[in-house]
């Protein structure tokens, strides 16, 4: 395997992903937005697999938690309650001499880290909430905010879930769907962005349960992502320490896992006790959001344990851990389950019937799995390709599949081949793509 530097697989993974269709820079023929991106062809499927994969996870499989769709826009006293107003701020400084600007508490010494001159302004607070107008007049009266995040679309819902579904406490809401955040320092490609998306779930439980489930869903999340096919020795627990902990949190621990500029944030686990139902209660004075649970004869405010993952950063780190480089090719080792595309289908060359068998092969095939149709270049570069893309089988119809109707399944990883029935194709591939990445 090729020597990989960290710095250059960023670039290379970058430029991978603009050539195979995964990822481009927002409105890039304007010259780009900052850290803004569209998800291309082989991205959004991806980007899809990870949300069904987490979706599956989280409420399918299980059986204590519910989905929730909320609304980006919600009413501003949420933001108040919340304590975002108030208190999701990042340190600022300014630089008068080139004018750039800077997190406080990411520099070092008093020099700026752009232009070296000692000009930095004093720091103040900067709200990292976006902000915008409902209806024609635009006054403070009219102001609504982007989400932040998406979890406060789930706690105003706690009761209709719950009388809806009649669930009894605990049980769980998840939710998939977009945040913004203003940041100061957004970068490292889709790392951190001011637009993207969270797959979060609240868990409610009784009071003094809270650490007993903090634990169990510490370890479930960790399962997961080694389940979703991420090298285990590159993931690892952070806790939070007493300067770190968000205003909601009483403990808080995030999966990091290794990228090639460091280790990072993948995911936050956070007991955020009764904070946010019980902010609720009190600015919307309708004191609502509790819970009677009958065997005890109580009435309490639960607490929350949740999990609160980013949809992107877990694209780019599926790619990150997937990019590999050898001798004669580039590879992304994506998990099978995950990949936007199962099976490249190619003729080996465009004569005695290959083409006819090939897209026999393929119309079957699609109708199951995302498949890729390939009859353009040699066969060997049409493979590379599919490498590049991290499509995990590679299926040839060659002048033996039109005498005795089989054709060859390549995988991607180990290049073995398999001699496979065409009619037995697409349960081959099921099989396969079962076996690698079941939730
Ligand atoms: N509701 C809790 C919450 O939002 P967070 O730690 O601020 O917690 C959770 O964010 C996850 O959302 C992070 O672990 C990360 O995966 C993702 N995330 C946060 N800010 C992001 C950004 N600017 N760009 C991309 N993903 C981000």
């Amino acid at each position: 395997m090729a020597a990989k530097q960290p710095e250059a697989v960023m670039e290379k993974l970058v430029s991978l992903c603009k050539r195979r269709g995964f990822i481009f820079q927002s409105s890039e023929i304007y010259g780009g937005l900052n850290s803004c991106y569209d998800y291309g062809p082989l991205g959004v499927e991806l980007k899809r697999n990870v949300k069904d994969f987490w979706w599956e996870w989280m409420t399918r499989r299980r059986d204590d938690v519910e989905g929730v769709d909320a609304s980006i826009l919600m009413h501003p006293r949420v933001w108040e309650a919340s304590g975002h107003v108030e208190g999701f701020t990042d340190p600022l400084v300014d630089c008068r001499n080139c004018k750039q600007r800077f997190r406080a508490d990411q520099i070092q010494g008093t020099a700026c880290p752009n232009c070296g001159k000692e000009t930095l302004t004093e720091a103040r607070q900067f709200n990292l909430m976006f902000k915008t107008h409902m209806g024609p007049v635009e006054d403070d009266a009219s102001q609504v905010f982007l989400r932040p995040e998406t979890a406060q679309g789930i706690f105003v819902n706690f009761l209709n879930v719950q009388t809806a579904m009649r669930r009894k406490v605990p049980f769980g809401i998840a939710q998939i769907g977009k945040a913004f955040r203003n940041e100061i320092t957004p970068g490292n490609f889709i790392f951190r962005t001011r637009e993207f998306e969270q797959m979060e779930m609240q868990f409610f439980v009784r009071p003094g349960t809270d650490q007993e489930w903090f634990e169990r869903w510490r370890e479930d999340r960790m399962e997961y992502y080694v389940r979703m096919g991420l090298r285990p020795e590159k993931l690892r627990w952070h806790q939070h320490g007493p300067r770190e902990l968000a205003h909601y949190a009483r403990d808080a621990y995030d999966i990091e896992y290794e990228f090639p500029f460091g280790w990072q944030e993948l995911e936050g686990v956070h007991n955020r006790t009764d904070f946010d139902l019980s902010r609720h209660n009190e600015y919307s004075g309708k004191n609502s959001l509790s819970y009677f649970e009958e065997s005890s004869g109580e009435r309490f405010v639960p607490f929350v344990i949740e999990t609160s993952a980013g949809c992107d950063r877990t694209v780019l780190t599926l790619l990150v851990d997937a990019y590999d480089e050898e001798e004669e090719r580039v590879v992304l080792r994506l998990p099978p389950r995950l990949a936007p595309v199962k099976a490249g289908v190619f003729p080996l060359v465009k004569k005695d019937g290959m083409v006819e068998a090939a897209r026999d092969v393929y119309e079957r095939l699609r109708k199951v799995h995302k498949s890729f149709y390939d009859e353009g270049g040699s066969i060997g570069r049409r493979y590379r390709r599919q490498d590049e893309a991290g499509t995990p089988l590679g299926i040839t119809a060659d002048g033996q599949t039109v005498e005795d109707g089989t054709v060859t399944i390549r995988e991607r990883d180990s290049m073995a081949q398999h001699r496979v029935k065409v009619e037995e194709v697409t349960g081959w591939v099921s099989r396969f793509v079962e076996a690698n990445g079941k939730v």
